[in-house]
């Protein structure tokens, strides 16, 4: 697996993903707040300043680096919105492996936009970094969340429960590997 130094942006029919950058924290904390979605992402603030500084940080990463998440917004091409945010991560400890996850904005969900980023996400992994396995994780009842790892080639490798106190929950791990016939 490699870096990609040069990246710039990732272009799709109606979507342009590119690095996040402190201004478009206003925007991110805004439904990163909504209860909905928080409950399915777990994200321990979503306050601006934290999302400003998350992105700060993520800034001095390369896409495909260890060591880390990096942020890419977003963008409808047609009016410019930031309708949402996905990330790409090595796992820790697992060479040729990379996480990613996504959300979309509730306004705006059910149009695709979430299918259609994650799918250009998932090429730019495999094609432009090398990686050999694209993995999302998911609460085993984020229908939506799974129906999207799905539609961009992902199959069901793991059912996993985890507890914290009396709470217990189901966890899935979608993968899609580099060889597999459908992109
Ligand atoms: C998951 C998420 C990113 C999907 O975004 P989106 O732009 O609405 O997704 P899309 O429109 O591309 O596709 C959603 C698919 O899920 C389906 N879906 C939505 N709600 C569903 C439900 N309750 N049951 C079954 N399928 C459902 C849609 O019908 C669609 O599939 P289809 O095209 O075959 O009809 C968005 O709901 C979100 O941000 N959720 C909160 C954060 C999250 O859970 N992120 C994923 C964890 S990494």
């Amino acid at each position: 697996m490699r870096a990609d130094a040069e990246f710039d942006r990732l272009e799709t029919d109606r979507l342009v993903l590119r690095r996040s950058r402190p201004e478009d924290a206003e925007t991110i904390s805004a439904y990163r707040s909504n209860p909905d979605v928080n409950r399915t992402q777990g994200w321990e603030r979503t306050d601006i300043e934290s999302v400003r500084a998350d992105i700060e940080e993520m800034a001095a990463r390369t896409p495909g680096q260890p060591g880390g998440w990096v942020q890419f917004s977003v963008e409808r091409r047609e009016d410019g919105r930031l309708v949402g945010d996905v990330g790409i991560s090595p796992a820790d400890g697992e060479p040729g492996v990379l996480k990613v996850g996504y959300t979309i904005s509730p306004d705006v969900q059910g149009r695709g936009y979430a299918t259609e980023a994650v799918r250009a996400l998932v090429s730019f992994a495999i094609d432009t970094l090398g990686a050999e396995v694209v993995r999302a994780y998911a609460d085993a009842d984020n229908a939506s969340s799974i129906r999207v790892a799905e539609k961009v080639g992902m199959h069901l490798v793991e059912r996993s429960e985890h507890r914290e106190g009396n709470e217990v929950w189901s966890i899935v791990r979608y993968e899609r590997r580099r060889d597999a016939a459908s992109r």
